[in-house]
């Protein structure tokens, strides 16, 4: 695991509750992969202690965004770190997606800050020629940021809100069985950022025989496998078995978290 202060090239707010950050990778020299996540400290000082764990927005040649919600004293201290500055970043940490190069079609099933994982999977995507539908889902519109970053990716996107009462779950399955599956043969799913919509993406998962990948959110304290702050239980063969998220995951296959 590597340690680095990398130079922030821009930190902005990009809606009411979301900041954009740019930090320069040059002198991180392993590869980094969609789902994988940096551990940040958020402030030059001793609060808050513990680091927040951010998943990688976009991955680029000397560059790394993050787009991060704002909703706790580290993510505050966060937007505090102007341009020129450095930042305390552990990682890449993790395990991240797999993304098979004979993907016709993939399905991306997002909520929330959720889409900040799998923007990298639909960038990856589109570097292998793989065609992306996403389903983002928001309490309001103005949170459905990544949007027009998906679809200059190609990515066919169907916005989903509580604000116009289109986020049911059950009105989200109907539309991924009655509008999307009746399009495109998928041929794996991906999902992060709510339970109800992975519980969902894991049923039709099972019903339709689509293999799946989650990226499971946990609060992390070491984000080393130490501590044990962020366990999760998954079932193999038959057997529960708990799992650290910060190095057995983050992204685990969908069919075997228990959710
Ligand atoms: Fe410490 Fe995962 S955060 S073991």
């Amino acid at each position: 695991m590597k340690q680095y202060k990398a130079p922030v090239l821009s930190n902005q707010q990009v809606s009411e509750r979301y900041w954009h950050m740019v930090v320069d990778t040059t002198i991180i020299d392993s590869s980094i992969d969609p789902g994988q996540f940096f551990h940040i400290k958020c402030a030059d000082k001793y609060t808050p202690f513990l680091r927040r764990p951010l998943s990688v927005y976009r991955i680029n040649k000397n560059t790394v965004e993050f787009l991060y919600l704002v909703k706790g004293k580290g993510t505050t201290e966060m937007t505090k770190i102007v341009e020129g500055e450095t930042v305390d970043l552990m990682g890449p940490l993790g395990k991240g997606f797999v993304i098979d190069p004979t993907s016709k079609t993939v399905l991306l099933i997002a909520r929330g800050v959720g889409v900040a994982t799998l923007a990298a999977v639909a960038q990856e995507s589109h570097e292998k020629n793989i065609h992306c539908v996403a389903i983002l889902s928001a309490r309001r519109k103005d949170d459905l940021l990544a949007a027009e970053f998906l679809e200059g990716f190609g990515v066919e996107v169907y916005k989903v809100t509580e604000e116009d009462g289109t986020s049911d779950v059950v009105d989200v399955r109907n539309m991924i069985v009655n509008e999307v599956f009746r399009k495109y043969k998928i041929d794996c799913i991906y999902t992060c950022g709510s339970r109800r919509l992975s519980q969902m993406s894991q049923l039709i998962g099972e019903q339709f025989d689509i293999p799946g990948q989650i990226a499971l959110e946990e609060h992390m304290g070491c984000a080393l496998g130490a501590c044990y702050a962020c366990v999760c239980d998954i079932q193999e063969e038959g057997v529960t078995k708990s799992v650290r998220v910060c190095i057995d995951g983050p992204v685990f296959p969908l069919s075997k978290v228990v959710l």
